[in-house]
């Protein structure tokens, strides 16, 4: 096992009708900015219930912050935080809005010119931020219990990620009830990403860490038991609660601690989005199985615990690992979620011909790529996009 450390400060409020906590968790004098997307939340209840709870606190809004949450949309908050002295920000909604919120608590203590130097690597993070909040409506990107966030600039055709310590949230509502009107296409979409994420922190090579292993191996397997359920009972509670808990476990830091992590399926997944708009969860789907073809003799050990383990298989070692990619496929495809580019209507000569440039132009190479081997430069991405 490698060496680490850990620390998690988020408080996780978890269960039924847990909005009305906000009452307790945000003070009496806090003057805030209740950030959301494109209305899901005005439509289920969410909004009501949170209005409620915050009683006669100073509340501002703002409302459009798009899936895949826009760099033009969150610089429109700056004005208002400033003008109304904002200093607290909630968000209501899934990743994006949380994302977004994200990217603005940094972005109102930013010193420099333009908050996007520090999304591209120009500058530095600031060392300040806003505090922020979340009620999340939509398992899937962990984002309400680690400090990462992801965010697209649309005149570039940009998607990048960021991470600063100062922007855990606080706390995070996880009512389960709350996705009970999640679109089947968004139940996948999270079922594909949390089990990607937890793929990304285990299918590597083995470092002798059974623990981690085994706890990516329950989330796993607890996805493959319930993922089809929640998309066909989407008011099943007990399924709608676990896929909440299993979003928030897979990537709030535990699972990769003392172990190595891949990142490769996001860092292509993020450029298929950024050029053809692809869901965040469609992009996973599409790329992994391809990417563990391509660098299976690599990944051989881990993908055969895979399958040994989570599928059941007991073949030879290549059969298993094998098996256990075509499985895989199968289990996305199982919860809606397609995994090849023509499925999608893109040509896949053409992405990995414009994906594999872009990160020529950044300087990626076979040899200091991505990957937990660094190994994954422009040549493989070809190969990887064009295979699918
Ligand atoms: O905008 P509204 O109207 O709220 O509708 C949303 C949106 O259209 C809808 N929705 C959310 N909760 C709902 C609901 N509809 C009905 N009922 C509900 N309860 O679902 C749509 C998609 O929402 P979005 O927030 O975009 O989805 P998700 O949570 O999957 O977030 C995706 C974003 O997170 C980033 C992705 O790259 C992408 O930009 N990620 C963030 C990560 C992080 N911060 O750690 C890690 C991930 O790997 C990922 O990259
Ligand atoms: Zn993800």
């Amino acid at each position: 096992m490698q060496n680490f450390s850990y620390q998690n400060p988020t408080k996780l409020i978890f269960g039924k009708n847990t909005i009305g906590e906000l009452a307790n968790e945000i003070p009496q004098s806090a003057k805030i900015l209740l950030t959301y997307g494109g209305g899901s939340i005005k439509k289920n209840g969410v909004y009501d219930a949170a209005k409620k709870a915050l009683g006669s606190r100073a509340v501002f809004e703002f409302g459009g912050i798009e899936a895949n949450p826009r760099y033009e949309t969150c610089m429109k908050t700056l004005e208002i935080i400033k003008k109304e002295n904002i200093d607290f920000l909630l968000s209501v909604g899934g990743g994006s809005v949380l994302d977004g919120t994200k990217f603005i608590a940094l972005a109102a203590k930013y010193n420099g010119e333009d908050p996007w130097d520090f999304m591209c690597g120009k500058a530095k993070s600031p060392n300040e931020a806003l505090p922020l909040a979340s009620i999340l409506t939509l398992p899937a990107t962990g984002s309400e219990s680690n400090a990462n966030f992801v965010v697209s600039r649309n005149s570039t055709q940009e998607k990048f990620g960021g991470w600063s310590p100062l922007i855990y949230p606080k706390f995070s509502i996880l009512d389960p009830e709350t996705t009970y009107t999640l679109p089947a296409k968004q139940t996948g979409n999270g079922i594909v990403d949390t089990f990607v994420h937890t793929m990304e922190q285990y299918l590597t090579y083995p470092v002798n860490a059974p623990l981690q292993d085994r706890w990516a191996e329950s989330i796993l397997t607890t996805l493959i038991e319930i993922g089809r359920k929640g998309i066909d009972e989407p008011e099943n509670y007990d399924v709608r609660a676990t896929l909440m808990w299993a979003a928030t476990m897979a990537l709030n830091g535990l699972i990769s601690r003392g172990v190595p992590e891949d990142w490769a399926t996001h860092g292509i997944g993020h450029e298929l989005t950024a050029f053809y708009g692809l869901d965040h969860g469609q992009t996973l789907a599409v790329v992994m199985p391809g990417l563990w073809r391509n660098q299976f003799e690599k990944k051989k050990a881990k993908l055969t615990r895979y399958g040994h383990r989570v599928w059941g298989f007991l073949k030879s070692e290549s059969e298993t690992a094998t098996l256990a990619i075509e499985k895989t496929e199968e289990f996305f495809e199982s919860v809606g979620i397609h995994t090849k580019l023509k499925d999608y209507g893109i040509d896949s000569a053409e992405a990995a011909e414009k994906i594999s440039k872009r990160f020529a132009d950044r300087g990626l190479t076979s040899e200091s790529g991505l990957g937990e081997n660094r190994c994954i430069g422009p040549k493989e991405i070809k190969e990887i996009l064009e295979s699918r």
